[in-house]
């Protein structure tokens, strides 16, 4: 065994998270198991979510409408399950968040309470490159405040080389259009370079100019610690989908800072954020609920949000995301490492190279161009390692600490080399 094998044999022995790979169904390639890297896109199923599942139909065989009433798991309150574990995720108190929706669903509902031009006030920050669904909220939102995109949304470009943006850039933006800006929008890990940003940084920047600061975490939820309460956000949305392995279309999360929780801001409004105690009175004026959850529309969809309460049983088991993150900076730490020690002529790492700067993923450019990157990320396919491609010529590579092993980094290289030599 050659001295890198024994030292990532070792890494994977004494690896304090080991055993939560089996608690996931992984993919089979060829009779084993898929190398699995794509956590930054759907999480593989912990096998609890099925028992999850299992248990709505159960009860709603025998049950029925009774379901709604009975029991610890009565769908009436079923939202509130997660309410805890969600909160220690992101950072919250357990009344800032709430389990609802879709992300773009949510960040409608969040600009739609949060987005208030005003005057000369009416322009939003937003990273230049953005995830297409946020651009298209907030276009679709000035737009119907009656306001003109090309003078209210402020796109910031990237002034780093590899396409990612410095503090002092987000700083400079934010100053520049001061009085002027109503709302930074910003992502807590970009998901094309997988860089991350200081959150407590922006939102307190934000709000020295007297804009509002909104984060979508879909990247950074499950894959950094957070610190949402304190870090001054007045809000955030995020998908369950990724690193918090609930599934295909998973039901999504949303913060709303306590300082706004009774603050009786004017929102898009539901039955379900009606104030709990009275709700069923079904008196025609919306009363809402303190905190996020006066933010629901709709009676919580059980089925979709099973799942969540199994993956949010695990990150606790886990030890939260301070032992998540302890594992995922030396998992990706050693990924980088081999990369450019042994790969640099052909894999150019495009996420910064400082860890408090990103999260899980790193982004490899194809320095031999689009063809040959297609060509390598189907080699990788075709011999069970999964990564993902984003044009045109970068494989985005995620190891997920509660899943991937270091072997796995080893294996992704180890086929990378044999592809080099043909
Ligand atoms: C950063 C970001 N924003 C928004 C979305 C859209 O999410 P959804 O389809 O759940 O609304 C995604 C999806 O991957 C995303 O990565």
């Amino acid at each position: 065994m050659t001295g890198l094998a024994a030292r990532i044999r070792e890494l994977d022995a004494a690896d304090p998270l080991r055993g939560f790979r089996g608690e996931f169904l992984l993919p089979q390639h060829g009779g084993r198991d898929q190398v699995y890297f794509v956590g930054n896109s759907l999480g593989l199923q912990p096998r609890a979510a099925r028992a999850h599942v299992q248990e709505v139909l159960d009860k709603w065989a025998g049950e029925a409408v009774e379901g709604h009433f009975s029991g610890d798991t009565a769908w009436m309150e079923y939202h509130r399950l997660v309410r805890e574990p969600l909160a220690r995720l992101v950072g919250a108190q357990p009344l800032e968040v709430v389990a609802m929706n879709t992300l773009t669903v949510n960040l409608h509902l969040m600009l739609a309470s949060f987005y208030r031009p005003e005057g000369a006030r009416t322009r939003v920050l937003m990273e230049a490159g953005a995830f297409p669904s946020d651009r298209h909220a907030i276009e679709s939102q000035i737009r119907l405040r009656g306001l003109d995109p090309a003078e209210c949304l402020v796109e910031l470009e990237p002034d780093e080389p590899n396409g990612t943006l410095s503090m002092a850039a987000i700083e400079q933006a934010i100053a520049t259009h001061g009085a002027r800006l109503a709302l930074v929008l910003w992502p807590g890990v970009q998901y094309r370079t997988g860089q991350a940003f200081d959150l407590g940084r922006i939102a307190a920047l934000a709000h020295a100019q007297g804009a509002v600061a909104g984060f979508d975490l879909a990247h950074a939820v499950g894959n950094l610690p957070l610190a949402l309460h304190d870090d001054g956000a007045d809000f955030a949305v995020w998908c369950h989908y990724k690193y918090v392995n609930a599934g295909p279309g998973a039901v999504a999360g949303c913060f709303v800072h306590e300082r706004h929780a009774n603050a009786g801001l004017p929102r898009m409004a539901g039955w379900w954020g009606h104030e709990a105690s009275t709700r069923f009175h079904m008196a025609p004026e919306f009363v809402p609920a303190a905190g996020a959850e006066g933010w629901q529309l709709s009676n919580p969809p059980v089925l979709a949000l099973a799942p969540l309460r199994a993956s949010l049983e695990q990150f606790d088991r886990a030890g939260g995301m301070a032992a998540l993150r302890d594992k995922s900076l030396r998992i990706t730490g050693l990924l980088e490492e081999l990369i450019r020690g042994r790969l640099s002529d052909v894999l150019q790492i495009v996420t910064p190279a400082e860890p408090q700067r990103r999260g899980a993923q790193l982004s490899l450019r194809v320095l031999a161009g689009r063809e040959q990157g297609r060509a390598l990320f189907e080699h990788l396919r075709s011999h069970g390692i999964l990564g993902d491609w984003r044009e045109p010529d970068v494989i985005r590579i995620s190891p997920a600490p509660l899943y991937n092993r270091y072997a796995d980094v080893l294996a992704l290289v180890e086929e990378v080399e044999r592809w080099r030599a043909g």
